[in-house]
């Protein structure tokens, strides 16, 4: 079994933090989101991974990823010339992928669950499907699809399944769902997908969509498996749904002390302090990830929150939230529910008049309260 993830695409969802990062780069709980997606691969004993990277952001991806070591897994990076859809990433990874089957899954995509029991629920129906059904049973799946019950199913490819549980239709981003069921961005194919892909249109909206090619499979007369998701799935391409699989991440992660507290500095409760990381009389109540070598003053962290490497946070609080590598919040009495590129400055400079001064990159949005 390899892995195939899918890497490319622009994060227009995300502006304006994606103006200038990969969104699968994006960080939670101080990791970017694509790591969680190759450790459960490399979890499930699937080490032989491609990862689908396009245009501007390929380089930053190959930096951040390299060979795979860092996950005892080895990367082959394929390059796609442009966003041109999930099957067509497909199409282009017929030479890694050979004959194997394999799990694909989209690198801006963050699951509680892990893949192993995905993966061994396929391989246990394809042990037992190896002999012709005798009794006229239905052959093992040519596809494993992996479903969410959702509230907002246009925004996906949603699927629709006969009495039996069988999935009978696919479509993507419907006007009028079927259902609530919407395809989370896991996938396990056998090679019988590289006909599906080469024989599929590009749709509507100009690309090969991988929804249209499990719909083609299903049409060829081949069963399509089904799981429903076991908790929480998050399509990471958003503010909210960002700083919520930030605190999913953070209320699971183990605590550790790695840096320094000076002063009448205290952390409480599930933190996470990375070494160089300074804290003076600062209070830190967790959920929460201090980054490696940030400086923290007499500042108070609340829950859920992931100060990044590098960054300064001076006489400021700061909850539910998430600053990005080397920014600096000074003097700010309560920043909440924010999300803070790298890089930035926060602060208040007590000058007159008392106003409030802003540089904002394009796409980007304040809250004055
Ligand atoms: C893609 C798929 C869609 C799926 C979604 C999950 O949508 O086309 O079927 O439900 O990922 O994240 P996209 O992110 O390309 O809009």
């Amino acid at each position: 079994m390899k892995g195939l993830i899918l890497s490319g695409g622009a994060g227009t969802r995300l502006r304006p933090l994606t103006h200038t990062r990969a969104k699968q780069l994006v960080p939670v709980a101080n990791r970017p989101i694509l790591f969680y997606g190759i450790d459960a691969m490399a979890a499930a004993g699937i080490t032989d991974i491609g990862i689908v990277v396009g245009g501007d952001t390929a380089a930053e991806i190959i930096e951040a990823v390299g060979d795979g070591s860092q996950f005892g897994a080895r990367i082959t990076y394929i390059h796609q010339e442009a966003p041109l859809g999930l099957a067509h990433c497909v199409l282009i990874s017929r030479e890694f992928l050979a004959d194997d089957d394999f799990v694909m899954y989209l690198g801006d995509n963050m699951l509680q669950q892990g893949l192993a029991g995905f993966v061994a629920a396929f391989e246990a129906d394809h042990r037992a499907g190896a002999q012709p059904p005798l009794d006229g049973g239905s052959p093992p799946p040519a596809a494993q699809i992996l479903l969410c019950k959702v509230p907002d199913p246009h925004r996906f490819g949603v699927a629709e399944l006969d009495p039996q549980g069988g999935v009978v239709r696919l479509v993507e981003k419907p006007d009028d769902p079927p259902s609530d069921l919407a395809l989370v961005g896991v996938y396990l194919f056998t090679p019988l997908v590289h006909d599906a892909v080469a024989a599929i249109a590009p749709s509507e909206r100009g690309e090969l969509e991988i929804t249209d090619a499990i719909q083609w499979i299903i049409d060829q007369g081949h069963p399509v498996r089904h799981e429903e998701l076991d908790g929480w799935w998050l399509d990471t391409g958003k503010k909210d749904p960002l700083l919520e699989s930030n605190a999913r991440v953070l209320e699971i992660l183990e605590p550790r002390m790695d840096g320094e507290l000076q002063g009448s500095s205290r952390v409480d409760g599930r933190v996470v302090v990375e070494p160089g990381a300074v804290l003076i009389d600062t209070q830190v109540r967790g959920p929460a990830i201090i980054g490696a070598g940030a400086r923290l003053v007499g500042s108070y962290i609340g829950p859920y929150t992931a100060i990044g490497a590098g960054c300064e946070i001076v006489s400021s609080e700061v909850e539910h939230s998430v600053v990005m590598d080397g920014s600096r919040v000074v003097g700010v009495p309560r920043l909440m529910d924010s999300l803070v590129g790298r890089g930035c400055e926060v602060g208040r400079s007590g000058n007159r008049p008392s106003a409030t001064r802003l540089m904002l990159g394009d796409d980007s949005s304040v809250d004055l309260g």
